[in-house]
């Protein structure tokens, strides 16, 4: 079983996971339940901390986009100071949403039913007609703030004005990840996939590499999915898992060139290879071992990209760093390579939308551009051989989550990341944390 390790726990409802005696148990109601939706709708969506997207999405002042999650829209903006400001997309007057999508050169938050209009920093300016209102002063109909925070190119916001700091809610995530020089990332892509699932069915997805075995077995021969520790921060959680090494659970091991060809399959742009064609010989230096001829592979290709890894060691190269980050979103990250998932919940509980952020790294100090935004539907895009994978398989975990027989999800410690979002959860929604045993 993965080294499941450090807990720090936040708030008193969550306990440790470290020490599995027996399994842990989820009812299985909370992916299927419209009452459990609900309680989400009410008690989460408008309290937490959300990725909303990038700073490449808004770089410019007039620079906007809309986000949503469940009925909740919000309009974030860079506002003619430069500041990012975010609010509730609603119209003051009779509730119409101001923006749809997203856009550039805004000056002017103007609502296009009546034609109610404020300033980018949200101060109501102009109502037509407005003798038919009677006496009113514009400072009691400001835009509704939303808070909003950056954290490298991530935005974030939160629609609870009285939640604690972006800063302190990350814990000590931002920390972890200095040396990862996450802010030299730059968004490219932001695509949205409507998804058969709960918002939670696919973000477990992501929670564990568990089912690398059942359902990624062509990374066994270039993944330890055995050795890989687990850290809890609380409410959020971290997975470090080395690439460039065969699995333990391949009884016989593999060879230097199959653990080559499933690199290559898996993430061989890294090294500046295409993942869809052979690999081709494993490259060799006499006396040095393959992970560091990989590394040195994957310092080239980034050099050329202007990133220097030429510091970081070969396991700071070749291991994943994934963090998962309540409630809905994961960051997979190499120093060269990040890509962001997020789950957001759908019209039902059966649907959700899972959001991916592609990233670049850039030399510091590069000019920022607004990423691809599209929405695809599962299957017309080529997310990669692993994420394909994911994305195939959901649907039919959420069916089985329906059947009768089928009330509650039985978790091991391996699986901890999971639980921890469970027990988060329990804290959010004011529910009795001895819904779920084990421990
Ligand atoms: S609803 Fe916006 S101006 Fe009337
Ligand atoms: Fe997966």
């Amino acid at each position: 079983m993965s080294d499941v390790v450090e807990q720090a726990p936040v708030g008193s409802t969550i306990a440790s996971v470290t020490r599995v005696t027996e399994p842990f148990r989820v009812p299985s109601s909370r992916y299927v339940s419209p009452v459990w939706a609900d309680l989400e709708h009410e008690r989460l969506w408008p309290h937490v901390w959300q990725l909303a997207g990038t700073l490449d999405h808004v770089t410019k002042p007039g620079d906007w986009f809309e986000y949503q999650v469940g009925w909740i829209s919000v309009v974030v903006v860079r506002a003619d100071d430069g500041t990012l400001r975010a609010f509730q997309n609603v119209c003051r007057h009779r509730g119409n949403a101001l923006v749809c999508g997203e856009g550039r050169e805004l000056s002017e938050l103007r609502c296009g039913y009546h034609r109610w209009c404020w300033n980018l920093a949200g101060t109501l300016k102009e109502v037509p007609s407005r003798k038919g209102f009677g006496a009113f002063r514009n400072d009691e109909f400001p835009l509704i703030e939303v808070q909003v925070d950056t954290w490298a190119a991530f935005v974030f916001v939160n629609l609870d004005l009285a939640a604690e700091p972006l800063e302190t809610f990350l814990e000590g995530v931002p920390d972890d990840a200095l040396w990862l020089g996450l802010e030299d990332f730059h968004c490219t892509y932001d695509l949205v996939v409507p998804m058969p699932c709960n918002w939670k069915t696919l973000i477990d997805g992501f929670s564990e590499t568990y089912h690398v075995q059942g359902l990624h077995r062509e990374m066994l021969p270039m993944t330890d999915d055995v050795n890989s520790p687990q850290r809890l921060f609380g409410r959020h959680a971290k997975l470090v898992q080395p690439y460039g090494v065969a699995s333990p659970r391949l009884r016989g091991g593999a060879t230097d060139q199959e653990i080559f060809d499933a690199f290559v399959e898996v993430m061989g742009t890294r090294i500046g290879q295409s993942t869809t064609e052979p690999a081709g010989p494993v490259p060799t230096v006499d006396g040095v071992p393959l992970r560091d001829v990989l590394a040195d592979e994957v310092r080239a290709t980034a050099a050329g990209l202007g990133a220097d890894l030429s510091a970081l060691s070969t396991d700071q190269v070749l291991n994943m760093q994934q963090y998962n980050l309540f409630p809905n979103m994961t960051i997979i990250a190499f120093p060269d390579l990040m890509q962001v998932v997020k789950s957001r919940p759908g019209p039902t509980p059966d649907e959700c939308f899972m959001d991916i952020f592609v990233f670049e790294r850039r030399a510091a100090a590069a000019p920022r551009t607004p990423p691809v935004r599209a929405t695809v539907q599962p299957g017309d895009v080529d997310f990669g051989l692993v994420v394909n994978q994911d994305v195939e398989a959901l649907g039919r975990v959420q069916r089985g989550l329906h059947q009768p027989g089928f009330t509650e999800l039985v978790l091991s410690g391996e699986e901890c990341r999971i639980v921890n979002l469970h027990r988060n959860l329990e804290h959010f929604l004011g529910i009795s944390p001895s819904d779920i045993s084990g421990g």
